[in-house]
């Protein structure tokens, strides 16, 4: 199957529209690389299917189709950490997760802060397993003190802006910035930790450090950070979007702030509604190091009950690459972050779809409509003219995860061993095979 050189019709799956629900026995049909029609009467699939030759079919029998899978918060660590991660490792891991597109942040070395940044990254990811899509820098070199040139840097072709890593702590400065990407009409994707509360803590500040002995990063840190921006979008009219949102209070506040008509969207990761920071003292591994950091079955709780009810709109994973050698410290000298996109799709069928929390349907549109809007880009649809991005799932497939088998350069993630109940067996990135199993 993987040798075929286009797809024209993927037939005989479950076909996901996430606008709609599931489409037993629909065919998708594709021309050019790009979706042609959803069909679903059998006698018209069976006469449009006549003049495509077998080797063009995929059949998708007993498997999901969806749309290609977006995700909003991928470290790819390029340039600068090229052994950890690279754009096209980075997109080949992602293509093996599901992703069609995929949006890098800018921590890199140097900063994507300008033009030739930009640039540089766009042209690494020409020809990738996985469309990227870079988010260039708030402030300059991520240093809080002086707004990068936003104008420049949409000229360029970034989506967003963001100083993921750190909090733009300077309210000033984050409302400029929002007024600038206003004009630009892009978001501004916040790492909402406010950086004097934090301190330089490593992991949740609770019962569970007091007990470890190790500094707390508190809720609260995540909490004001998220209350202050709320405050800043709907003084300036721009968008911010909360990453990574791991605390009940955040969840709590985004809430009301929607219901109240501010420009708020936000995102959740696979760990965040997975683990707690009890796992830290059972298991010491660093893995388990990530900031904002995993906290308690309360925060867990809340943050689905966040996806439930379109508080918080994507998923997303932090796919944070570390080396080996730099994780195998002690716990509070390791760097923040974990891999996260082989891993996602499995997270969420097995902790929120099959404990009842969300359907396959809300899922796939919170990894695939939602995310896109949020970068004002057309993937993520079933639609007519939109490029031909699928993602292909075994919905009943059990696996372990094994970080051997990882197409990431880094193996750092907490989920080793754990049984997962879905598995993606194919991506199709404009009309080719982009990953198969
Ligand atoms: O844990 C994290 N790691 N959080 C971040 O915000 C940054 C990321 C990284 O780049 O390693």
């Amino acid at each position: 199957m993987s040798g075929i050189a286009s797809i024209l019709a993927v037939t005989g799956g479950s076909v996901i529209d996430p606008h709609i629900g599931p489409l037993e026995g629909a065919a998708v049909f594709i021309e050019d690389g790009r979706f042609a029609a959803v069909e679903t009467d059998a006698k018209k699939i069976k006469a449009r299917l006549k003049s495509i030759s077998d080797e063009n079919i995929f059949d998708a029998t007993g498997k999901l189709v969806t749309p290609g899978l977006v995700d909003l918060h991928v470290h790819l660590r390029e340039p600068g950490r090229e052994d950890e991660e690279t754009v096209i490792s980075g997109a080949l891991a992602a293509a093996a997760g599901g992703f069609t597109t995929i949006c890098c942040m800018p921590n890199t070395s140097p900063t994507i802060d300008d033009q030739e940044t930009v640039r540089f990254v766009l042209s690494e990811a020409a020809g990738a397993a996985c469309r990227v899509h870079v988010v260039g820098a708030v402030t300059k070199r991520r240093a809080g003190k002086e707004l990068a040139e936003i104008g420049d840097l949409v000229k360029a072709g970034v989506v967003a802006i963001s100083d993921d890593g750190d909090f733009v702590q300077n309210p000033d400065l984050m409302r400029r910035a929002l007024e600038y990407a206003r004009m630009f009409d892009i978001t501004i994707m916040q790492h909402a930790e406010d950086k004097f509360l934090v301190g330089d803590g490593v992991m949740n500040e609770s019962f569970a450090s007091a007990k470890l002995g190790l500094r707390g990063r508190p809720a609260v840190a995540e909490e004001i950070a998220v209350l202050r921006d709320i405050k800043l979008a709907s003084f300036t009219g721009g968008k911010v979007h909360i990453q990574h949102v791991s605390a009940r209070g955040s969840v709590d506040a985004i809430r009301r702030a929607k219901a109240d008509g501010v420009n708020i969207t936000a995102e959740a990761c696979p760990h965040h509604f997975t683990l707690t920071d009890d796992e830290i003292e059972k298991k010491f591994d660093t893995n388990l190091r990530v900031n904002p950091p995993i906290r308690t079955r309360d925060d867990v709780e809340a943050v689905i009950a966040g996806l439930v009810d379109g508080t918080i709109d994507c998923i997303a994973t932090d796919h944070a690459p570390h080396s080996s050698e730099e994780k195998d410290v002690e716990f509070d000298l390791a760097p923040p972050g974990m891999v996260g996109l082989e891993t996602a799709l499995g997270l969420v069928k097995t902790e929120l779809i099959d404990k009842g929390y969300l359907s396959w349907t809300d899922a796939i549109h919170k990894m695939t409509v939602n995310p896109a809007r949020i970068i004002n880009q057309p993937h993520g649809e079933l639609s007519k003219g939109h490029s031909a991005d699928l993602t292909i799932i075994d919905a009943d497939r059990q696996w372990k995860v094994d970080p051997a088998r990882f197409k990431s350069k880094s193996r750092n993630t907490p989920f080793t061993g754990r049984t997962l109940s879905a598995r993606v067996t194919h991506t199709i990135l404009r009309g080719q095979i982009s990953y198969s199993e």
